[in-house]
């Protein structure tokens, strides 16, 4: 399988951005990690980072028909980014949403996804795993 994985705003930041929620691991090490996993089945990944909506947007659009799936954490256009949602729907490449943090135990306006409804699943509250778990829902099958 071919995997985008997307990360938005502040995400370049991992390891060291308030790590007693984010982790210790930084962005780098995330990218290692996932681009390892998905070599280790048979499958790449391609991890994009962006601090700028447009930008995340046009990933989008340029991953229909080049991707098998999206994994996406959208960071805090998660909570307000209609654009986003209405990116994801318009193409035709599944998307896994996944948070680093219990999005739904911090500030109330977290607890809220507006980009989950164009997605196949959420996983929240695992960390770094969260995003090997989103795609080992793709690779075992699940569209
Ligand atoms: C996040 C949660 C968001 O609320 C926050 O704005 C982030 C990271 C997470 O991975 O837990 O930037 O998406």
């Amino acid at each position: 399988m071919k995997f985008l994985i997307i990360n938005g705003p502040n995400l370049n930041l991992l390891g060291k951005r308030e790590p007693d929620i984010y982790g210790s691991l930084s962005y780098e090490r995330l990218c290692a990690l996932i681009e390892g996993h998905a070599l280790a089945h048979g499958s790449t990944a391609c991890c994009f980072q962006s601090n700028h909506e447009g930008a995340i947007i046009d990933a989008i659009h340029a991953a229909d028909g080049v991707y098998d799936a999206i994994v996406i954490n959208p960071g805090a256009y998660t909570h307000y980014s209609y654009a986003i949602l209405d990116a994801l729907k318009a193409v035709d490449v599944p998307a896994y949403e996944v948070h680093l943090s219990h999005i739904d135990q911090r500030e109330p306006f977290r607890a809220v996804s507006v980009t989950a409804p164009a997605c196949v699943g959420q996983i929240y509250g695992h960390g770094h795993q969260g995003y090997l778990m989103a795609m080992d829902y793709f690779l075992e099958g699940g569209r």
